[in-house]
C-alpha cells in the first residue's frame, strides 16, 4: 500500500515540546522506528508536517490517485478544522485519526475531534504506537 502521515501543527517540535506529556523522542525518530517494524515492510510510507492549515488540505487532495490510506495527527486542528474534514470526506481514501496523548483525559477542548466521523478509526493515548496501530487498521481493511 502506498500510505501517508500527515502531521499537523507543532508536531516538528516533538522531542523538544512538553516532553512530559508527548515524549522525548523526535518526529524523525517515530519515522524511522516505524520505519523499522515488520508492520511496515511491504508498504511504501511518506510522512510529511505542516503547521499551515491549507498546505496540509493540498496534501489530502494531492493523494487523490497515488494514496490508498492516510494517517493523520493533525495537532490542535483536531479539535476545529471542518476544513481538514472537509478535505478528508471529499477525497474517499481511507483515514485514521492518530494521537500521541489520550486527547479523551486532558483539557474539554481536546476531547472534541471535528473529524472522528470522517475517519474509520481514532486511535488516542499510545504514544508512537498510536501510528503502528493506524497502519495496522489501515492494511487490515485493504
Ligand atoms: C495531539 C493532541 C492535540 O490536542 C494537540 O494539540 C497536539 C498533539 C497528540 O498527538 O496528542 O498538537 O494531537
Amino acid at each position: 500500500m502506498n500510505i501517508l502521515i500527515i502531521n499537523g501543527p507543532n508536531l516538528n517540535l516533538l522531542g523538544k515540546r512538553e516532553p512530559e506529556i508527548y515524549g522525548r523522542e523526535t518526529l524523525a525518530d517515530i519515522e524511522s522506528w516505524l520505519a523499522s517494524s515488520p508492520e511496515s515492510s511491504d508498504h511504501s510510507i511518506k510522512w510529511f508536517q505542516s503547521n499551515h492549515e491549507g498546505a496540509i488540505i493540498d496534501q489530502i487532495h494531492d493523494s487523490i490517485n497515488s494514496i490508498d490510506g492516510i494517517i493523520i495527527n493533525p495537532g490542535a486542528l483536531t479539535h476545529y478544522s471542518y476544513a481538514i474534514r472537509d478535505a478528508i470526506a471529499s477525497v474517499n481514501i481511507p483515514t485514521v485519526e492518530v494521537h500521541l496523548s489520550d486527547i479523551d483525559k486532558r483539557e474539554d477542548f481536546r476531547k472534541i475531534s471535528v473529524l472522528k466521523d470522517v475517519c474509520v478509526k481514532q486511535i488516542s493515548g499510545l504514544g508512537k504506537n498510536s501510528y503502528l496501530e493506524g497502519l495496522k487498521i489501515l492494511v487490515d481493511q485493504e
